[in-house]
């Protein structure tokens, strides 16, 4: 069977000016179905962007990303959104939820984009998973930051994906929030058997993870804390 991820020798270098910043540099990983990985490392030492690359977002300049078997730079840009929708959840740290969209409309949007038609409800149940039932009208600036990040982890779980990519996604709360959205995030991923590679500066939850991989000069090595 294929591993969820498999990357393989994966390079990316920036044009800054008229420098040329290597910030991938051979980087390997493989991310077998369940398991929990941290990634950890300095900022500016590539975290977001290895993240990009494995949604899909932007290509490597050389070496490879693939999700569950296909190699993300050999598809058609409609079958990446494709494999995008169904097998990745993404949660950033700042939750990039729909400003103009209430809670139940920004959890079930993944579902709808998919064509399913009984998204509404689903949506309402996936909100009361994570403790929200009681904001499903809300916009997104009537509700606090955890409470956001909850409707971004309702919306990146809804499809059930094999994958789930956090870029710091307590980041910008407070501690014992931080704690409640870490809790709930796992809590997820272990009742779906959902892979979760999570980015962060956090060696807590770093130690939550069942390995933690060190981002530096490019490459990940193990972390050693
Ligand atoms: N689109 C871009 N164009 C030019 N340089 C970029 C681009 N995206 C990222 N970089 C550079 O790549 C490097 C890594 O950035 P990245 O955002 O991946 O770091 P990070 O590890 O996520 O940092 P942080 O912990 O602060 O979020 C930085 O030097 C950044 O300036
Ligand atoms: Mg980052």
């Amino acid at each position: 069977m294929n591993p969820i991820l498999r990357v393989n020798c994966v390079c990316k270098s920036f044009q800054q000016g008229n420098q040329c910043v290597e910030v991938l540099r051979d980087l390997s990983i493989q991310a077998e179905k369940g398991e929990k990985i941290a990634i950890l490392g300095p900022s500016g030492c590539g975290k977001s962007t290895l993240l990009s690359l494995l949604a899909g977002l932007d290509n490597p300049d050389t070496g490879t990303v693939e999700i569950d078997g296909m190699d993300l730079a050999k598809q058609s840009e409609d079958d990446r959104s494709q494999i995008r929708s169904e097998k990745l959840g993404i949660v950033f740290q700042q939750y990039h939820l729909m400003r103009n969209l209430n809670a139940v409309e920004n959890v079930g949007l993944p579902l709808e984009i998919l064509g399913a038609t009984d998204f509404p409800d689903l949506a309402r149940n996936a909100l009361e998973d994570v403790g929200l039932g009681h904001r499903a009208a809300h916009f997104p600036s009537e509700m606090s930051g955890g409470e956001c990040q909850r409707v971004a982890i309702a919306r990146a779980l809804i499809n059930r994906p094999p994958l789930v990519l956090a870029d710091e996604p307590s980041g910008n709360l407070d501690q014992k929030t931080g704690v409640e959205v870490m809790d709930l995030l796992f809590n997820l991923c272990n009742e779906f058997n959902i892979t979760l590679l999570l980015v962060t500066h956090n060696r807590d939850l770093a130690e939550r993870c069942d390995r933690a991989l060190l981002l530096k000069d490019g490459a990940l090595a193990e972390f050693n804390s």
